[in-house]
């Protein structure tokens, strides 16, 4: 079982939402932490929550930019040591109608949801690998990247390829040499404010549709954020089955049953088309 304490956690969009609760819990557990995130006021909240309890240093650092995330894993490693815990947690949600997508908001959306993975990996996976302390990725995806929800097209293709992304990494004979461990984070509802900080942030360019059809989309988005609270599991609850998942180098990380039955019927439907 990997030793948490003392170990330095790299981890994205660490300023709100499940990244502060994956924080929370490595902090407890004696980690040093590398919060980054886009957002300066929630950081500088959060490295006064935490800094009792670990050694905390923030960056602001958008997941889309590779230079700055190089630039910004040389002051964390400078400043905490090496980087051997890794989450790829920042994302954005939101289920815009087919109608309404256009070039960039797939850029914008897998930008963040997958390239954030990926940039992730590129900067740290060839460190972690040469620098022989073992360790463990967590990449956050969804419920929405194990079975469509109904989640949206931009979001369930960045989701899907997160998935597939990490169980192939698992599979890597370097990284099993290496002692690194991989995971990926599926939840359904977590609750947090994901849907309002998105779609403030969503860029404004999509296809205007006519008013009703507008004023339905803006109705089930704000449904959405309103259920995610309702319904959701809290963020230290997934920050504890995140912390025992790396524990126990789990690959799937699934925080509630919503998607089961859903699951159950794909799993089926490709059972069922595979050739006798
Ligand atoms: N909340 C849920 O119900 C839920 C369900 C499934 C998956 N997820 C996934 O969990 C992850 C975290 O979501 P959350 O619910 O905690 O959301 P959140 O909005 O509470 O936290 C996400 C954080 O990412 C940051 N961020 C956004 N864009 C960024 C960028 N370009 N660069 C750096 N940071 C950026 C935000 O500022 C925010 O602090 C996301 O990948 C999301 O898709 C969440």
């Amino acid at each position: 079982m990997i030793d948490i304490q003392g170990r330095t956690a790299f981890i994205t969009g660490g300023a709100n939402g499940i990244g502060l609760g994956i924080a929370r819990r490595l902090a407890h557990a004696g980690a040093k932490l590398a919060l980054v995130d886009i957002d300066e006021v929630a950081l500088a909240k959060a490295k006064v929550e935490l800094q009792d309890i670990t050694q905390v240093e923030t960056f602001i650092l958008d997941v889309r930019d590779r230079d700055a995330f190089l630039s910004t894993a040389d002051a964390v490693e400078c400043t905490l040591g090496p980087v051997t815990l890794l989450f790829n947690n920042a994302g954005v949600a939101g289920g815009d109608s087919v109608m309404k997508i256009n070039y960039e908001l797939w850029d914008w959306y897998l930008g963040i949801n997958l390239y954030g993975v990926i940039n992730g990996l590129q900067t740290f996976l060839p460190r972690m690998v040469k620098n022989g302390e073992g360790g463990h990725i967590v990449n956050t995806s969804s419920g929405a990247g194990l079975v469509a929800t109904g989640a949206g097209v931009l979001y369930t293709t960045s989701k899907f390829a997160v998935v597939g992304l990490s169980e192939e990494l698992r599979l890597s004979s370097e990284l099993k040499a290496a002692g690194i461990g991989v995971s990926v984070l599926c939840p359904a509802r977590v609750a947090t404010d994901i849907i309002n900080r998105s779609l403030e942030a969503t860029p404004k360019s999509g296809v205007k549709l006519p008013d009703e059809v507008e004023k339905k989309i803006a109705e089930n988005v704000a449904l959405a954020g309103q259920m995610l609270h309702q319904y959701g599991v809290s963020i230290d609850v997934v920050g504890d089955m995140v912390l025992n998942a790396i524990q126990e180098n789990a690959l799937y990380i699934i925080t509630d049953c919503e998607a089961e039955e859903l699951i159950k019927t794909r799993s089926k439907a490709l059972l069922d088309a595979l050739p006798n």
